[in-house]
């Protein structure tokens, strides 16, 4: 009988630049670990980081409550987090967590679940700290990859990337705003031009053209964003100087990376990636801030660890 399961989901970057709430990629650059174990009743949350302990105001919490209910489980559930990624940088934090929960409660009560449920529950769970449900980073923690998600019926597709791909990540050192999601949220347009429109999905579809032709460059030379970028890099000191340096290092595309803020770069195996992030850092210290330069592959999504 299972009595405890250990899961990790890594973090991933949301958007990619024209796929805004759309794209998702799962990144090897930091993970979550959940450790669930069956209790007689209840959801209790143990953890050494600085999250809420309430399941009711914790992702994995909730997402172990929502799974409860649906499937009629009466035994509770322990739960306890380790943090590894960086909360409110858009490394899809909180969606690792909620990724990696559900995950762990599937495997704990032998549910079976499709991908398409397991990122549905996940996303019931993120709704915690975001504030509203929104699957590209819990899609990508889940499955790994590359993730389209369409909603209204959910429907996600997971793409296997390129083998030659390669991002910079720069996390850069400055405080967010208490509900970032939610204030990065606000201040996208409302109506876009059909000029932009059409710039935004041409890029889109060559950045999933890329993913299917295993084309590292077509996808990075396609992250190219003219609606929510320019509405958000002011929230990111240094943010052009950051991608035009990027750029002039060899980077193929620069955007932020989901809701911000980091930055994230895209490259190849043959890039000279050490070059793009020191231009990336260098970028923000003419901004006087500093960051954490990550250099990462895509990766596989959420694993069971004593499998
Ligand atoms: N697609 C979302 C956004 C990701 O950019 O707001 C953040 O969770």
């Amino acid at each position: 009988m299972t009595s405890a399961v250990v899961v990790k989901a890594p973090s991933s970057t949301a958007n990619l630049g024209p796929g805004f709430d759309v794209f998702g990629l799962a990144l090897d650059a930091f993970n979550d670990e959940v450790t669930l174990t069956k209790t007689k009743s209840g959801i209790t949350i143990t953890t050494e980081d600085n999250i809420p302990t309430d399941p009711e105001y914790n992702t994995a919490g909730l997402v172990v409550k929502n799974m409860k209910k649906k499937f009629n489980i009466k035994e509770g559930v322990e739960i306890k987090i380790k943090k590894g990624i960086p909360a409110g940088f858009g490394m899809g934090s909180s969606a690792a967590s909620a990724a990696a929960t559900a995950v762990a409660v599937d495997k704990l009560f032998r549910l079976k679940l499709d991908g398409n449920s397991l990122v549905e529950f996940a996303g019931s769970g993120e709704k915690a700290s975001a504030g509203s449900v929104h699957y590209d980073n819990v899609a990508a923690s889940v499955l790994g990859g590359f993730v389209i998600v369409k909603t209204n019926p959910l429907e996600v597709v997971r793409i296997e990337p390129p083998k030659d791909l390669r991002m910079c990540i720069a996390v850069p050192k400055i405080n967010v705003p208490k509900r970032k999601t939610k204030v990065s949220r606000g201040v996208i347009p409302k109506k876009v031009r059909m000029v932009d429109n059409v710039l935004n999905l041409s890029n889109a579809s060559t950045i999933v053209a890329g993913f299917i032709k295993k084309d590292s460059e077509m996808i990075g030379r396609s992250i190219r964003d003219v609606i929510v970028e320019p509405a958000r890099q002011h929230m990111i000191p240094g943010f052009l100087k950051v991608k035009q340096n990027a750029l002039k290092a060899g980077a193929l595309g620069v955007t932020i990376s989901g809701a911000g803020p980091s930055v994230i770069a895209f490259a190849t195996r043959s890039s000279d990636l050490k070059k793009i992030s020191s231009a990336i850092s260098k970028g923000f210290a003419s901004a006087n801030t500093e960051c954490k330069t990550i250099i990462c592959k895509p990766s596989k999504g959420a694993v069971d660890m004593k499998q």
